[in-house]
């Protein structure tokens, strides 16, 4: 089946064995961060971040970034992705001056535009991290906003919910709006409904996660009736002990005429892919092909992208 995939870190998707090897070329000695398996090791939400941190110091420079785009590509690609949307984060990986950024864009466009011309398109999300305040944000609209039109379509925020409100970051989200690039953020994830209602007012049209709406009737309602689109990540969800798969809010928003979609996160992190999250739901609500055909269908409608390559997205999917 193919699918489309709005919510994806780059950073996050960095395979494990990727990291390593940065790791050793850099001197770099990374011990503890890896399980038996080989796979990232962290305890929680809190800890997660802090080895997310580690890691994503390993990438630095064009020819890192570029790397890591080729194999994350290759990845989606596997899965049956035509069309994935990157957060990239600058600000991890030492590069959220814009000199630096321009830099790293410039190799990481070279392997997108040679997907696209295998099949698999993409566009970039700058990030900026909420727990590293309110200036360090600005950073990364400003480099979002100074290149974009290509490549970068759209700004978002992610990292600790529980750091200040999303609306301090109200000058970051209005300079890229200003921009013409598309807004979400991360929210109703670690917080309820009040933390998704704070960044409705930063003009997203689209929230990564958006999960706890459901403990809000009124939320909900005013959700499907906006046609936010929520950016759903079940497998990231349940791997941090938010939910379990059996008790995941994506069917009854999905049911209450939200527009859900499926996307991986930080799939290595989880131990997932966006053929697992497929599955996995498929399997716990008995959903098929024409229930993913519309959530993908919602996906193309809520992609940061240009109205040809939407129109050509929606045929295919079809
Ligand atoms: N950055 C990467 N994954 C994240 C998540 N699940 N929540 C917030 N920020 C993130
Ligand atoms: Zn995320």
């Amino acid at each position: 089946m193919k699918k489309i995939e709005l919510h994806l870190h780059l950073e996050g998707a960095a395979p494990p064995a990727l990291i390593r090897g940065l790791a050793a070329e850099k001197h770099q000695d990374l011990h503890g961060m890896f399980d038996e398996r080989g796979g990232y090791a962290y305890q929680g939400f809190k800890d997660f971040l802090k080895v997310y941190e580690a890691a994503t110091a390993m990438i630095q420079g064009p020819r890192d970034y570029a790397r890591l785009l080729e194999a994350v590509l290759a990845e989606c690609a596997e899965h049956g992705a035509i069309y994935v949307e990157l957060f990239i984060s600058p600000e991890f990986c030492g590069g959220a001056d814009l000199p630096a950024w321009r830099d790293h864009l410039g190799a990481m466009e070279e392997v997108a535009h040679a997907a696209a011309a295998q099949g698999l398109d993409s566009r970039a999300i700058l990030t900026c991290i909420r727990h590293f305040g309110p200036e360090r944000a600005r950073k990364t609209a400003i480099c979002a906003a100074e290149t974009s039109g290509g490549w970068v379509t759209g700004f978002g925020m992610g990292g600790a919910e529980d750091a200040g409100e999303a609306s301090d970051f109200a000058w970051s989200f209005d300079c890229a709006r200003e921009a013409g690039l598309g807004l979400t953020n991360h929210a109703g994830e670690w917080r309820g409904a009040e933390s998704i209602r704070d960044s409705l007012t930063l003009g997203v049209t689209r929230i990564g996660h958006g999960i706890r709406a459901i403990e809000d009737a009124a939320l909900v309602r005013e959700l499907a009736e906006r046609g936010v689109t929520l950016e759903v990540c079940p497998g990231s969800n349940v791997a941090l002990g938010i939910t379990d798969w059996r008790r995941h809010p994506i069917a009854r928003l999905a049911d209450a005429g939200v527009r859900v979609t499926v996307s991986t996160d930080d799939p290595p992190f989880f131990h997932t892919t966006l053929s697992h999250e497929y599955q996995m739901l498929a399997e716990s609500f008995g959903w098929a092909e024409s229930e993913f055909r519309q959530m993908n269908q919602w996906a193309a409608e809520a992609a940061f992208c240009d109205d040809t390559t939407r129109t050509r997205l929606i045929k295919e999917l079809q």
